[in-house]
């Protein structure tokens, strides 16, 4: 490409990104799976697509909650795509998907600007309504499919149908959408991705952290937050040298490659949500006692709940704008890899950096009991 191609491109004003329209894991038991998302984190399970509506060689489950769509896909055959990003990586998020409003000129615009395109422009319809889709690669085995629904009116999108299993009891959980999406990339790799959102998607920096802010005895990680200065936030962490194996790095070698680390879901009041997700047996990092000590002396002023907190184990921060509510989820999957986190904002925007310290002795006494640290 000459210099004048690369002045041009940048010139091409980045594809609009609205949300977060989906994330799909691909998982070894599409079906599991949902009743996990169902009974556990309380999604419903809204569509289905499968070999009975005319898709031969998958099946997937899509559960919502709140704004928050989640789709789980299973392979049928041993040759299938999905089979071999299960056997690579395990069960992790294959597709961080984004609603935009032209599907079309998203991934033209977004190829014209560096992305490796993976799927070109396609359209499908059915008595519902239309939905274009297109896809492009992203870090790792991850992709960006642009989702353009045009108002579709279907339960999902053409080829799925309502989905036929009964909602679990348990209390309800009042998630409210996703928040944040984060990806774990290679050591040396945080700038070139950084790089990539900014002049791919257009995409702003809107933080950064070091290892001087993130690091514990042990271990250590860099992190860059990109957004659309909307609902699109996106955190990436790299793994920084330190005494012992970075969490990051604990990631990286068990998935095989870059990927998605965690999902950081809002809800507007933690305490029940916690209370009813501890119910349905969801598992979450211990707190060391000594936290709340700490916590009731950083957040000094702020009128809080602190012995349902403390019950519970949610960690608490602040910064200039407010204060945020956040506990994070044991691993997910069987590798050390894929995890939730669960937020409440009350104005702050951050992501926890107060609780970095606590929260990641907490993740090494786990990381340590693997015999990985
Ligand atoms: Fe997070």
């Amino acid at each position: 490409m000459t210099t004048l191609d690369t002045r041009l491109d940048a010139a091409i004003a980045p594809p609009r990104l609205d949300a977060i329209d989906h994330l799909e894991l691909w998982v070894g038991n599409a079906r599991q799976a949902a009743a996990f998302f169902a009974s556990v984190l309380g999604f419903d399970v809204v569509a289905y697509a499968g070999p009975e509506t005319g898709r031969a060689d998958r099946a997937s489950y899509l559960l919502e909650q709140g704004t928050a769509r989640i789709l789980v896909t299973g392979a049928l055959h041993p040759a299938s795509a999905i089979a071999a990003h299960v056997r690579a990586h395990g069960d992790g998020v294959h597709d961080v998907a984004f609603t935009v409003p032209d599907a079309r000129a998203a991934f033209a615009t977004a190829v014209r600007r560096g992305a490796t395109p993976v799927w070109d422009p396609w359209l499908e319809e059915d008595e519902w309504g239309s939905v274009t889709r297109a896809i492009v690669a992203a870090y790792g085995d991850t992709v960006h499919t642009f989702v353009e629904r045009d108002g579709y009116r279907g339960v999902y999108t053409p080829g799925y149908e309502p989905a036929q299993l009964s909602r679990p009891a348990g209390s309800p959980v009042g998630l409210e959408g996703f928040d944040h999406v984060v990806a774990n990339v290679e050591g040396g790799r945080l700038e070139h991705w950084v790089s990539w959102y900014r002049s791919v998607l257009g995409l702003d920096e809107l933080t950064h952290f070091d290892e001087e802010q993130i690091s514990t005895g042990y271990s250590a990680l860099r992190s860059t937050v990109v957004w659309n200065h909307g609902r699109v936030v996106l955190p990436i962490n790299e793994p920084a040298p330190g005494l012992r194996t970075s969490q990051i790095q604990e990631y990286l070698d068990f998935y095989g490659s870059p990927g998605v680390q965690h999902i950081a879901l809002r809800t507007s009041d933690i305490i029940a949500t916690v209370r009813a997700l501890r119910a349905r047996g969801l598992r979450f990092l211990d707190v060391p006692p000594t936290y709340y000590d700490e916590a009731r002396q950083r957040l000094a002023g702020v009128d809080l709940a602190w012995d349902a907190l403390t019950e519970l184990g949610i960690l608490v921060d602040r910064d200039e704008s407010g204060h945020l509510l956040q506990i994070f989820t044991e691993g997910i999957t069987d590798r050390p890899t894929l995890f939730l986190e669960i937020i409440q904002r009350e104005g702050a925007r951050g992501f926890g950096e107060g609780n970095f310290k606590a929260l990641f002795e907490a993740i090494e006494r786990e990381q340590a009991r693997r015999g990985n640290l």
